[in-house]
């Protein structure tokens, strides 16, 4: 691999990105605007990068919008977020023909609006024979997925399906939100955090970490093609020589 493979992005990308998108609440507060601006930038933002993604022909991005631990915040800026993610998904539905996107959402929906549970579950319905997916993390938890594939499991195995020595790390992965897709082989994380903030726990086991130091807001194409270069430079070893 050549520099100029590298600058020219020769080079196929990963067949699955994670981004957990943060930044938005220091890119509007360098701004002296409110935190739900930054949210609003942050979804254009993600826009920007779906739709690159899909030119690359990243076969799948996963992005964390809401954590199960982002209901912390104050209720003003909960509701702004859930505000913006409505009018985001009614702008999709309204435009799938055109960007030929598959959403599938990752999180435990029930604690949204009914209103968004229904968008979120019309996007994911209408969507469904497009290529390029995106899974949108939703008040989502790793801790708690693997809990609710846990419970799952064990319901199974009350019912007589299966037996607890039947569970293998196949079978786990199966109750998981994230079943059938592979893992991420990069996780990028912008506004210059290092950590994994309970995000994809149990899939980012053999994943390639990129923390870069851009406000989410401010991610642009650029910036996936200097994660993609680095993670190109990696030497993945999964364990063996
Ligand atoms: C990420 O940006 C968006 C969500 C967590 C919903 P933040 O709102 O966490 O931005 P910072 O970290 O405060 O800058
Ligand atoms: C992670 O960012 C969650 C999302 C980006 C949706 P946070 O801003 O919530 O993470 P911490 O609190 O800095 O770890
Ligand atoms: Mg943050």
């Amino acid at each position: 691999m050549s520099e100029t493979d590298l600058k020219n992005n020769l080079l196929p990308p990963p067949r699955h990105i994670a981004i957990i998108m943060d930044g938005n609440g220091r890119w509007a507060k360098q701004r002296g605007l409110p935190r739900t601006a930054g949210h609003a930038a942050g979804g254009e933002a993600f826009r920007r990068i779906a739709n690159y993604c899909r030119t690359l022909g990243v076969k799948y991005l996963t992005v964390y919008a809401f954590s199960t631990e982002n209901w912390k915040r104050s209720e003003e800026e909960v509701a702004g977020i859930m505000r913006l993610l409505g009018r985001y998904l009614r702008e999709a539905l309204a435009d799938m023909e055109k960007n030929k996107v598959r959403f599938r959402f990752f999180g435990d929906l029930s604690k949204l609006s009914p209103e968004l549970q229904k968008l979120c579950m019309d996007a994911q319905n209408r969507s469904a024979d497009y290529d390029v997916q995106v899974n949108f993390c939703l008040n989502y938890g790793g801790r708690d997925e693997i809990v609710r594939a846990s419970r799952a499991f064990a319901a199974d195995v009350a019912a007589g399906k299966y037996r607890s020595e039947d569970l293998t790390e196949e079978l786990l992965s199966s109750y998981l939100y994230s079943a059938d897709v592979p893992d991420p082989e990069l996780i990028i994380r912008p506004s210059g955090e290092k950590r994994i903030s309970n995000f994809l726990l149990w899939q980012s086991a053999y994943s390639e970490f990129v923390f870069m130091n851009v406000l989410w807001p401010d991610f642009s194409p650029g910036d996936l093609d200097a994660a993609i270069a680095e993670y190109h430079q990696r030497n993945r070893r999964f364990g063996g020589t």
